[in-house]
């Protein structure tokens, strides 16, 4: 079965006293939530303890990066097994920010997502394609490319712990939000690799991220192959991200 997800990135922001706040009241906020929306909330590695131990049964905690080794001498990386050790069940993969200033490959995506599946976790895996390839007609294969590549290891058993968010990147942070009409037809481009690449892809949650808010979260969510959201910015306000869990519809 398809998954509902609303899933607020953090990114490197915060402190320790608004992380406390923030997951408090984002816990009041969905008490009552009764759409079947699943809501992670994704901070800073070091706040994770803090987030696990305030979210309750109501919030799931991702991470928002793993090494793409099982574990050894890598400096400043943390594995797939720690982040499940610690009570996560999410983990962010190929963020166009990790791609775009860390130097994230298919290759290492596809690697982090083995071990992410092997712990576990369920893993998001981040594609979307950048302005200039948008303009130049090339946001089809280079999105299909990432979801083909990522997900080239993943175990026909291991599909329901795979969620592709399509970001496009020149969305993300820019206030810039496509059209749930754009946003609809690259899900639905994305569903067709992934059927071809053998996966049950209408069981596959596909979400949606790059400048969703509270007034566009609902026109987003009503399209037929988007299944919830990856949230930045307004992720960090409890009242805006509470309103975007709102908005998912009861019947995707
Ligand atoms: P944004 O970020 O909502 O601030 O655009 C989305 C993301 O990077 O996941």
């Amino acid at each position: 079965m398809r998954r509902k997800i609303v899933a607020g990135n953090w990114k490197m922001n915060g402190s320790r006293d608004l992380a406390k706040s923030l997951v408090g009241s984002v816990r009041s906020g969905i008490s009552d939530l009764d759409n079947g929306a699943e809501v992670v909330i994704i901070p800073p590695a070091l706040y994770v303890r803090d987030v696990v131990e305030l979210a309750g049964a109501s919030v799931s905690v991702g991470v928002q990066n793993v090494g793409q080794w099982l574990s050894g001498a890598y400096t400043g990386e943390i594995s797939a097994g720690m982040a499940r050790d610690m009570g996560c069940e999410f983990a962010l993969v190929g963020h166009s920010e990790r791609r775009q200033l860390f130097g994230e490959t298919d290759e290492s995506v596809a690697a982090k997502v083995e071990h992410l599946l092997s712990s576990g976790l369920t893993a998001v895996v981040c594609v979307g394609e950048t302005l200039a390839e948008r303009e130049s007609g090339k946001a089809e294969s280079v999105v299909a490319a990432q979801v083909r590549s990522g997900l080239a290891k993943v175990g026909h058993d291991r599909w329901q712990q795979v969620v592709v968010a399509y970001e496009p990147v020149w969305a993300i942070g820019t206030g810039k939000t496509a059209t749930a009409g754009d946003a609809q037809a690259m899900h639905g481009w994305i569903r067709n690799q992934l059927a071809e690449l053998g996966a049950p892809a209408e069981d596959v949650s596909l979400l949606y991220g790059g400048s969703v808010k509270a007034d566009n979260a609902a026109a987003l969510f009503a399209e037929p192959d988007i299944d919830g959201g990856l949230i930045g910015g307004a992720s960090l306000k409890a009242e805006d991200f509470v309103s975007i869990c709102r908005a998912v519809p009861a019947s995707i």
